[in-house]
């Protein structure tokens, strides 16, 4: 990339590039944006966003165009603001009701963006979701979450319902529950809980409509290597097969053959991974495969339209990263 950046945001465009927002260096939060294009394999600076943020969320629209909504700049945001492709520009859109950091977006199958908890001062987790509506470029709260929320996960079933995964709620306890966002009712349900309650974790879907989670960590901070399986069908949770390496703020990319990619993380404070695996949904099991040429965590992971995997920045032994690398 042009410039170092961790906590930024990467969507893909319907024109294959990758857009890369925001995130922040050793000096502060940024607002410049870069478009990685695949064919050449080059970085290109385009429009800056208004305002400088990381921990914020990026969501491509059914249009084409991204939306960047909140994150934290010093303050927490509400602001939120749209990225047209065609013109390489960022326009304001409408603010959220709540600002807040950390929390999840989900694009419905409807085109509204489901966001969902985060926090909105340092002591004040939010158990609150809103939804965009792109048609009037604002914003309306919907059904709160039965708990705050932040360090979650959300995924879109196959089914149309959102799924949210752990985090941590005030007082720092860490989640095992989760619950389902039902776009039709606008409400929050309780799932099945999970075997291990867990934040900074991922979550993938699997072809045959499975949710792989895997990583994250545990009640005491600890990372965890243990990895499960939420069946929609059921609502329940199984425990999987456990990765080699345990950690925490990595990446989780599911490929065209249905392996789940994990790349780096933390594992323990200050050692960064340079790691990789990769999960096999037939047999239940972790593989190791190739290294990273860097150790990385807080980084992005993109999957290209030509099957490769990109991943770009986030934070190493040497600081915050500009290079980008593919598997
Ligand atoms: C951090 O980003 C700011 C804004 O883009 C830039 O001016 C500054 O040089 C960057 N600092 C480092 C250490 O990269
Ligand atoms: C950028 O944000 C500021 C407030 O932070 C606002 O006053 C200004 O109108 C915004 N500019 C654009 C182009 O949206
Ligand atoms: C957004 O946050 C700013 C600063 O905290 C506040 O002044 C503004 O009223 C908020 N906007 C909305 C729509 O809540
Ligand atoms: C997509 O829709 C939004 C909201 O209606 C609009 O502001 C934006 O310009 C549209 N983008 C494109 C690429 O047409
Ligand atoms: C999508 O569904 C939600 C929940 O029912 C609704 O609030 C929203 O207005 C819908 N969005 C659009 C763009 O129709
Ligand atoms: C998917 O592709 C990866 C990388 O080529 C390979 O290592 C893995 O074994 C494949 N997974 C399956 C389920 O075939
Ligand atoms: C993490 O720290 C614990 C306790 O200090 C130690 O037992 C463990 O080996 C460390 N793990 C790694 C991967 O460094
Ligand atoms: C990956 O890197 C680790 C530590 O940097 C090293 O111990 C390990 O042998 C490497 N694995 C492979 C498959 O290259």
């Amino acid at each position: 990339m042009s410039v170092v950046r961790g906590f930024h945001t990467a969507s893909i465009l319907a024109n294959g590039l990758v857009l890369v927002a925001g995130g922040v260096n050793s000096s502060g939060t940024v607002n410049s944006a870069e478009l990685y294009n695949p064919l050449t394999g080059t970085w290109m600076t385009t429009g800056s966003m208004n305002v400088t943020r990381k921990y914020h969320t990026a969501s491509t629209l059914v249009n084409g165009s991204v939306l960047v909504a909140g994150g934290f700049n010093g303050g927490y945001l509400n602001s939120s603001e749209l990225y047209n492709p065609s013109t390489g520009l960022w326009t304001t859109t409408g603010s959220m009701n709540d600002v807040r950091d950390y929390h999840t977006a989900s694009t419905l199958a409807n085109g509204s963006v489901l966001v969902a908890g985060g926090q909105d001062s340092n002591s004040g987790l939010l158990d609150s979701a809103e939804l965009y509506n792109p048609p009037t470029g604002t914003w309306a709260a919907t059904g709160s979450m039965s708990v705050a929320r932040r360090y979650h996960t959300a995924s879109i079933l196959a089914n149309g319902l959102v799924l949210v995964t752990g985090g941590y709620n005030s007082g720092s306890i860490v989640l095992i529950s989760a619950e389902l966002y039902n776009p039709s009712r606008g409400i929050w349900t309780i799932t099945g809980s999970m075997n291990i309650a867990r934040k900074l974790h991922t979550a993938s879907i699997l072809a045959n409509g499975l949710v792989l989670v895997a990583g994250g960590q545990d009640t005491n901070n600890a990372p965890i290597n243990i990895a499960e399986l939420y069946n929609p069908s059921t609502g329940t949770w199984a425990i999987t097969g456990s990765m080699n390496i345990a950690r925490y703020s990595h990446t989780a990319s599911t490929l065209a053959n249905g392996s789940v990619l994990v790349a780096g993380g933390m594992s323990n404070t200050s050692v960064y991974l340079n790691s990789a695996e990769l999960y096999n949904p037939s047999t239940g099991t972790w593989t190791t495969t190739a290294n990273m040429s860097i150790a990385r965590y807080i980084h992005t992971a993109s999957i290209l339209t030509n099957g490769k995997i990109l991943v770009a920045g986030g934070n190493g032994a040497s600081g915050y990263l500009k290079s980008a690398e593919l598997y």
